[in-house]
């Protein structure tokens, strides 16, 4: 008999539902409600995991304490959100995904697992794949953008990263694709609010990146707070039970969300605990994060014959096998053993620092105002978010404090050691005041340049926090104003850095910036990452992952959008677009300057006519007209002009880099699978349909500045 099950055998009903339950320590408050000391539930065997306890020591001793002194010595799991670094922070999930390299989306992780398991933790609740289209969503900035195949490539590469090629290995992390699933399309854009999405939208959309994460062999599951068209995804059994578990064969362990389960009853769909804890189980969860249900409820409901003891055996199962899977039972100190080296960290700054020059979004970059010039002599750098160091690890930044990490104006300060560096903040990050605005606007006298530091604080991005107006917060509109105005009467160029967890709607910055940087929050090198791009010791490379509105009124703005019967056309008053705003965003997805110029041409694709089981081979010619080195971003699309259903204007197929030096040119290549080029028909099952679609490629969504041809899809099986 195994271990699982000679221990399943000897387990007490308390005991079981004890590892089907998942308590909050106090090092972070990530929900609305708070557990005190768990040590006596933990050596009664109550409590089978924990989230948010931080530190080797600490870990060590409840650890030791489960396995030591509770009855059956079961290992503790410990879970923590980090999402983009442990203790040193990476860009926030949104901003690391405008990299477009799964190598570094995999780096980052495989780094974030070993600080995060050298702390003692086994359990990540990340990568968040929630696909969003609606920046008022705080929540975009903890996951992929908009775009369905983005999110599917960054799943992989994060489930590679954070679980590592062995789960038991000391420094690999157990991952969780979270929230499945179409969280992203919450009513409104207001967090927790419910979702009501057509079928094929899930199925197109949100699914693809849990299917992607699975497939990698992600080893746990969260389902999101909230319902899908008027079922709360804690209790979807279709979704949980059907498609994950029978149709995609995933094993592994769903772990509710805080409180999720009991928060059924505010759902609407169960009555007390009791019924809570039964619709979760029922629909396949196995652990109860933080909301007790399972301890309080499912006794009750065992009486009331309304859960049964085999759905919990299963549970218990699934839990003990994640934990064995770990190597828990094997040595369940083997995370936390020793203290990682200077140069290790060393070495993880490094990183952060590249991956975060490599995550700004160049926007405008006006006469090449940058980068600036090497002796430069005077430079004013203005605005909150200036000298904000803590500011820079933006939402959900785990374990790291508040000191270490590089403001902008010590990242200058270092990168220009000889110019004189004007500062003022001028006004606060959210509140309205506007009394230091004319001193720091005076400041601007004289600089040679202007660097201007605005946009959201760290908390107004990620959970609950969404957002009606996405202007600049507070009195910034106010400071930027006056910056703008003194620069312009001086003939000094600003240059302004935007701090955000979603793209933000800032006109006045667009029009008055000579350059504009997306810099999202940079992490804990932000300083440094920033000033490596303003000196040009890099180039910028970023691309944004998320179309950018040019109003609020047009969210949701995506590139993947269906045509209509009536396409806008600018001569026919009878068509889709607005009276008083162009239907383009202010920037489309994928679009971001270099210092290089890069130009695309000749693409050819072969062959013309494939079958499913051929691969296309995409080619096109990528030259750098520029004055110097730079990394493209070479996206690919399809176009299915003419199907049984209504295909999307673009869909994205593919994407690669290429790194050129002035004048140099290369003829890429992008292989693509012709089954691809299926799509879910009208039943929502995926079909290969006959007939032309387009290929394209080019610099991001914007249609008019894409090569484009054609391939021939013929009947799937060789007709005599
Ligand atoms: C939060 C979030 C989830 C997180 C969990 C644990 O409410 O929704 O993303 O992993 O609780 O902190």
């Amino acid at each position: 008999m195994s271990r699982i099950e000679r221990l399943l055998s000897r387990m007490t009903l308390a005991e079981k539902l004890g590892q089907l339950t998942m308590t909050a320590a106090h090092h972070a408050t990530t929900g609305p409600v708070i557990a005190g000391d768990s040590t006596e539930a933990i050596r009664s065997g109550a409590i089978g995991s924990l989230l948010n306890l931080v530190g080797a020591d600490a870990i060590h001793e409840l650890q030791r304490v489960a396995v030591e002194e509770s009855r059956l010595g079961i290992p503790l799991l410990l879970g923590f959100d980090v999402l983009h670094g442990h203790r040193i922070q990476f860009p926030i999930p949104l901003g690391e995904t405008a990299v477009f390299d799964p190598g570094v989306w995999e780096r980052t992780a495989r780094e974030a697992a070993r600080e995060a398991t050298a702390d003692g933790l086994a359990l990540t609740f990340a990568p968040m794949l929630d696909v969003s289209r609606d920046p008022r969503w705080g929540r975009s900035a903890e996951g992929p953008g908009e775009d369905p195949f983005v999110a599917a490539r960054l799943a992989q590469a994060k489930v590679r990263g954070f679980q590592g090629a062995r789960l038991a290995a000391a420094d690999a992390i157990a991952a969780c694709a979270k929230h499945y699933c179409a969280y992203g399309p919450v009513t409104a854009g207001r967090d927790y609010a419910s979702v009501d999405i057509s079928e094929r939208t899930l199925h197109e959309v949100h699914l693809p990146p849990f299917e992607a994460a699975v497939r990698a062999g992600v080893a746990t599951i969260m389902p999101a707070f909230t319902d899908l068209a008027g079922m709360p995804m804690t209790a979807h059994r279709p979704l949980l039970r059907g498609h994950l578990r029978e149709r995609l064969g995933f094993e592994g362990v769903l772990i509710s969300d805080y409180n999720a389960i009991a928060e059924l009853m505010r759902h609407g769909i169960a009555a007390d605990l009791a019924e809570a804890a039964a619709l979760a189980l029922e629909a396949g969860v196995d652990i109860d994060m933080m909301s007790d249900a399972f301890r309080r409820g499912l006794p009750e409901a065992l009486r009331r014959r309304r859960a049964r003891m085999a759905d919990i055996d299963a549970a218990v199962r699934r839990v003990l096998r994640l934990k064995e899977s770990l190597g828990l039972f094997a040595d369940p100190y083997r995370r936390g053993a020793r203290p990682e080296s200077a140069a290790v960290v060393r070495r993880r700054r490094r990183l952060a620092r590249e991956v975060a020059a490599r995550a700004m979004v160049l926007l405008q970059n006006e006469a090449d105002v940058l980068p600036l010039a090497p002796g430069i002599s005077r430079i004013a750098v203005m605005g909150p978010l200036a000298d904000a160091p803590a500011e820079m690890r933006g939402p959900w930044s785990a374990a790291a404090g508040n000191e270490g990490h590089v403001s902008v104006l010590q990242g200058l300060r270092e990168a220009f050691p000889g110019a004189r560096i004007e500062h003022a903040a001028g006004v606060p990050l959210r509140e309205v005041e506007e009394a230091g605005i004319e001193a720091a606007a005076a400041l601007c006298d004289g600089a040679e340049v202007i660097i201007l530091c605005v946009g959201e604080a760290a908390g107004m991005s990620g959970e609950a926090a969404s957002r009606t107006q996405l202007g600049l917060p507070g009195s910034q509109p106010r400071l930027a104003r006056a910056v703008f105005e003194r620069a312009r009467a001086r003939g000094i160029p600003v240059i302004t850095v935007l701090f955000s967890g979603r793209p933000l709607i800032v006109p006045e910055l667009v029009e008055h910036s000579a350059a504009l940087i997306a810099a999202w929050f940079p992490g804990s090198e932000a300083g440094s990452a920033i000033a490596d791009l303003l000196t040009g010791r890099r180039s910028p490379e970023g691309r944004t992952p998320l179309s950018w509105p040019r109003q609020a009124g047009q969210i949701p703005v995506f590139f993947g959008q269906r045509p209509s019967g009536r396409p806008a056309h600018p001569d026919d008053g009878f068509t889709s677009k607005y009276l008083d705003s162009p239907n383009e965003p202010q920037f489309p997805f994928g679009h971001g300057l270099t210092y290089g110029r890069f130009e695309h041409a000749d693409l050819v694709v072969s062959p013309a006519r494939v079958r499913p089981a051929s691969r296309l081979r995409i080619r096109l010619t990528v030259r750098n007209t520029g004055r110097r080195t730079a990394t493209d971003t070479v996206f690919l699309f399809a176009r299915d002009p003419l199907a049984s259903v209504a295909r999307p204007l673009l869909e994205l197929k593919g994407f690669t880099k290429v790194r050129l030096r002035p004048g140099e040119r290369r003829r890429i290549g992008i292989t693509l699978a012709a089954a691809e080029l299926r799509f879910h028909g009208a039943s929502l099952e995926p079909v290969w349909e006959p007939g032309e679609v387009e290929i394209l490629a080019g610099p991001c969504a914007d249609r008019r500045r894409l090569l484009s041809t054609k391939v021939q899809l013929l009947p799937s099986a060789s007709r005599k």
